[in-house]
């Protein structure tokens, strides 16, 4: 049976490679991604890697399959934000829920406020209205008082918050194996297992005790 897909939003906070990363495992994967960026993702990845995101669906998909080194698996459309008539806007197109990677302060706030002025917003509002996983990760620093609390409250409303926060015990040795790390506890929440991670076995740990 074919699997539903994964929506996923990518916003103009800072940290695409997070979203490269997810879009390369999924697709290696075989799974089917419905992808938005924001405005604000252009000038991200402008500034981050000093490239123009194509505006059109199907060249903006080859940029991001050619940007993740997969080329075949999986299948990839993307969506123009102000496309609030697509298919992922309404509650009747079955997903498996939604990763917004990276999230910014500003998408958080508007999902708190119940805003879908964008279709990235709308998606991601639909996740929560028909109970379905919404998985968020923030990338902010330092966190102000009004961003805790709508973190809060999108938490309270059953949204998955993983902040874009790497570990160190899996002793990472590049800055994918810190990036993957986040990519996936992110995946881990959608009960989707497909990144190579070194993950957490305490018999390793206790071998690497300072106290040894
Ligand atoms: C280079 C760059 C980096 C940014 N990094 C962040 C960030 O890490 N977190 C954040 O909340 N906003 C960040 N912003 C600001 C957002 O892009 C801005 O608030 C924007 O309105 C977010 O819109 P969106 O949520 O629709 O993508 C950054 C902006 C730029 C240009």
């Amino acid at each position: 049976m074919e699997k539903h897909p994964i929506v996923l939003g990518v916003t103009g906070a800072s940290g695409l490679i997070y979203a490269v990363r997810t879009v390369k495992y999924l697709l290696a994967a075989n799974y089917s991604i419905e992808l938005i960026a924001s405005k604000a993702a252009y000038y991200v990845w402008k500034a981050e890697e000093n490239v123009k995101m194509p505006a059109d669906p199907d060249k903006q998909a080859q940029f991001w399959r050619s940007r993740s080194g997969v080329e075949t698996s999986g299948t990839l459309h993307c969506h123009p934000a102000g496309d609030v008539g697509a298919n992922i806007a309404s509650g009747s197109f079955r997903t498996l829920g939604m990763v917004i990677i990276p999230c910014s302060m500003s998408t958080v706030a508007k999902l708190a406020a119940g805003l879908s002025s964008d279709l990235l917003e709308r998606a991601a509002d639909v996740q929560i209205k028909e109970g379905r996983k919404l998985v968020v990760v923030p990338r902010e620093t330092p966190l102000s008082l009004i961003h805790l609390r709508n973190l809060t409250a999108i938490a309270e409303a059953g949204v998955r918050v993983v902040p874009a926060i790497p570990a160190w015990y899996h002793r990472p040795q590049t800055i994918e194996d810190l990036v993957d790390f986040v990519v996936a506890r992110t995946l881990d929440q959608l009960d989707i297992d497909c990144v190579p991670l070194r993950r957490w076995n305490p018999q390793e740990g206790s071998d690497r005790s300072p106290l040894m």
